[in-house]
């Protein structure tokens, strides 16, 4: 019988996308979704497991849901994603109310597993991890924003020491190319004008010969995509090729993610990153000759196993030097099964804080410095949404992604306008409208 479902995403861009893709299967199967948790006969939770920050707050919505459980038993609760694969013996004991545990991999069963769920009177869980499910030929249900997420790989083969991901996503593969280019032209014929592909490690992307310059240059050939965005990159995956087909085409996005994770050479090491602080440097100069006003933000781990402060130094000295836009950081957090979690020379929580802080002290300033170039300059933005802070005002983002906000006047969501940066105090920049961008053209 057809059910209402609520989904509620959690973790990585990746999680966002697979939960569009169960969206898409759900509705398939005459099921219809909801955006209020107390009306659903079924409530998924698409988990993150990369820290255990992100395993709490589920576990702590998990708690919440036992009640609207007791209320009505009726209703189904489905833990998938990351931390379905991870945990899903510990969760079965210690949370008999969870009807059904489904790894990444494992979505096209659910349907299935909802109706077998209401007839047999146990948990129903498949976490087995596949070699070639890249789920093509599925359609995403996506949601209203403006940008279109496509999976084009799954899985890493990198395993870095301290990352759960290949446990919980499994091997590397990728879909073809005509696959991703046709879902690119639907998602553009249906009214998106940005698409972001996606991978855990998007550029190690290879099929048939074809790696993923190649496919960003026939993606970006679309007719009526305005913007192109990809995520997560591997430094060392990066070439001059990918950096020519960015240069070339312009509506490819001038920003890169280029995650250093440490600045010293032996936590590199220790890490499994497969590059030294110099080569990451060289990568850093090659991207900046190819593309002068490409922006970079990065992730960064601080205190990862025996890390010590001189080596905690270096990564300050490579943020120095770098100087990213952007940066997500991040406390290391020891993840069950990964090799740095055998690793002895665990690092103090108190250090581990206190690098944290300094660590982000540095960047916003940084960042500050970098945004603050942009005063007095007129950039192009695509409106995403409304500000935070003013119901009168849009957010949208330029194409080396930065975030500006100005005052709506006659613009809506979606619409590529012409803003002049007028100050910036923090991570946002703030304009005022200079045109719509068509108009704009046809005057300048
Ligand atoms: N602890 C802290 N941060 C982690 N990341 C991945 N695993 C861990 C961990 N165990 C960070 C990395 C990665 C980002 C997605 O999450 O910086 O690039
Ligand atoms: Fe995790 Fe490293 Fe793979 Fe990224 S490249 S998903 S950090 S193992």
């Amino acid at each position: 019988m057809p059910s209402k479902y609520y989904v509620e995403t959690y973790g990585c861009q990746m999680n966002v996308a697979d939960s569009e893709l169960v969206a898409g299967l759900l509705n398939d199967s005459g099921h219809t979704r909801t955006t209020q948790v107390d009306q659903a006969d079924i409530i998924l939770l698409n988990t993150c497991a990369i820290r255990d920050k992100a395993e709490e707050t589920v576990h702590n919505r998990l708690d919440q849901l036992a009640q609207l459980k007791k209320e009505d038993p009726s209703r189904l609760i489905g833990l998938l994603g990351c931390m379905a694969k991870n945990l899903a013996d510990s969760l079965l004991e210690r949370r008999p109310y969870v009807d059904l545990i489904l790894g990444p991999d494992s979505y096209r069963r659910l349907p299935q597993m909802i109706q077998d769920r209401k007839s047999e009177h146990q948990q129903l869980v498949d976490t087995t991890l596949s070699r070639n499910e890249v789920y093509d030929e599925l359609i995403p249900s996506r949601g209203d924003g403006i940008n279109a997420w496509i999976s084009i790989m799954r899985g890493c083969d990198k395993f870095c020491t301290f990352c759960v991901v290949p446990f919980t996503r499994g091997r590397e593969r990728s879909r073809a190319v005509a696959a991703i280019v046709e879902e690119a032209q639907a998602a553009v014929a249906s009214g998106f004008r940005e698409i972001t592909l996606l991978g855990q490690n998007v550029n190690s992307f290879t099929h048939d010969g074809q790696d993923f310059a190649d496919l960003l240059a026939s993606v970006a050939q679309l007719p009526g995509l305005e913007r192109i965005r990809y995520t997560s990159p591997h430094p060392s995956d990066f070439d001059a090729k990918l950096l020519t087909v960015m240069a070339h085409y312009e509506n490819i996005s001038n920003s890169i993610h280029l995650p250093l994770q440490a600045g010293a050479d032996r936590i590199l090491t220790r890490m499994n990153r497969t590059y030294t602080s110099e080569e990451f440097g060289t990568l850093v100069g090659l991207i900046r000759e190819h593309l002068p006003d490409c922006s970079l933000s990065t992730d960064i781990i601080v205190g990862f196993p025996g890390e010590t402060e001189e080596e905690f130094q270096a990564t300050l000295n490579v943020v120095k030097a770098v100087r990213f836009d952007s940066a997500f950081m991040f406390k290391y957090s020891l993840r069950p099964g990964t090799k740095a979690a055998e690793y002895s020379d665990q690092v103090e929580e108190a250090a581990k804080q206190d690098r944290l802080e300094r660590l982000i002290e540095l960047q916003k300033g940084i960042s500050l410095e970098l945004n603050q170039a942009y005063v007095g300059n007129r950039v192009e933005v695509l409106i995403e949404k409304e500000s935070k802070k003013s119901s009168a005002q849009w957010a949208g983002r330029t194409k080396s992604n930065k975030w500006v906000v100005f005052d709506k006047m006659n613009t809506n969501i979606n619409d590529l306008v012409m803003v002049e940066i007028d100050a910036c105090h923090g991570i946002a920049l703030q304009g005022h409208l200079v045109g719509n961008l068509e108009e704009y053209n046809a005057v300048a």
